[in-house]
């Protein structure tokens, strides 16, 4: 691994896969969670990220996601988003971003090809049977929480939930299948796999890095500092995404729409 400065990558005929995590999103003014400040350090992550916390205390941790959604959408995209989005639009279907944020800011800036393998901020399902995930930006911060009404319609009653991955839980297999095909598809070309924002430390996301070299993708990381699989990557650029994204993915000048 070495420290590099910021000549673009060669991705003319190129894939690229890029995988996010909460640093993206700091520049918009959103915490992180492992840095210092952040969600983790205000709050235990098994009472507001676990299925044991939500019934435990279904009204801290929909306080806990209600306050985060309003706080998402009084942010916006930063010029990190907006670069994605923009190699996006280069690339077409040779590119990929799968995303750990769950605060739709990518989508936001532009970018189609997605996959919140993390969940989003604004869907809510039910934490009692399988309905389908649906649009939600409201704020549940009183007493009354929702319910589920199709529980109730078969004579059981159930709490609504985020739709968030929480420790403990599984990966939708649909995501994991899509990301593996992208990885395994057209094996010909150059592949670069990108990991900006994240600190490495949650899996399965933190072990893509390790699926993307097997079939001989170069790796770059892209993040504040270190992260803890950074040996894994070819390269290191250290910096914030905001400022190195536009230059290192070759898309100066051509971020916004
Ligand atoms: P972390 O908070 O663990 O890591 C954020 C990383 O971004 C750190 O390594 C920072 O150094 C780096 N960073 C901060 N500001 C940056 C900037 N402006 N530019 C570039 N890098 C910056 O967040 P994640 O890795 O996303 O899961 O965390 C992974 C998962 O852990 C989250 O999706 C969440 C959490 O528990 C769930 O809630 C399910």
């Amino acid at each position: 691994m070495e420290v590099t400065s910021l000549e673009a990558l060669p991705l003319d005929g190129a894939r690229l896969l890029i995988l996010t995590g909460a640093g993206v999103s700091a520049e918009s003014g959103l915490a992180t969670f492992r840095d210092s400040n952040g969600l983790w350090e205000q709050h235990r992550v098994e009472d507001v990220a676990s299925p044991e916390g939500f019934e435990r205390d279904p009204h801290l941790v929909w306080k806990f996601y209600s306050l985060r959604r309003q706080q998402a959408t009084t942010v916006h995209p930063n010029a990190g988003h907006a670069a994605i989005a923009a190699v996006e639009r280069r690339l077409g279907d040779r590119f990929l971003l799968v995303t750990q944020n769950v605060d739709g800011l990518h989508q936001r800036a532009g970018s189609e090809r997605v996959i919140e393998i993390h969940g989003s901020l604004f869907r809510t399902k039910c934490s009692g049977c399988d309905l389908e995930p649906f649009d939600d930006t409201a704020s549940y911060l009183g007493r009354i929480l929702p319910t589920c009404d199709r529980c109730e319609a078969r004579g059981g009653s159930a709490l609504l939930r985020p739709d968030i991955v929480w420790f403990g839980e599984m990966l939708d297999p649909g995501h994991l299948r899509a990301i593996d095909a992208f990885i395994r598809a057209d094996p010909g070309r150059p592949f670069f796999f990108m990991a900006i924002g994240t600190s490495g430390a949650v899996w399965p996301a933190a072990g893509l890095v390790n699926h993307a070299r097997a079939v001989g993708a170069t790796a770059v990381l892209v993040n504040a500092e270190p992260a803890e699989n950074a040996s894994r990557f070819h390269r290191f650029v250290q910096g914030k995404s905001a400022e190195v994204l536009p230059a290192l993915l070759g898309v100066e000048g051509s971020a916004s729409r």
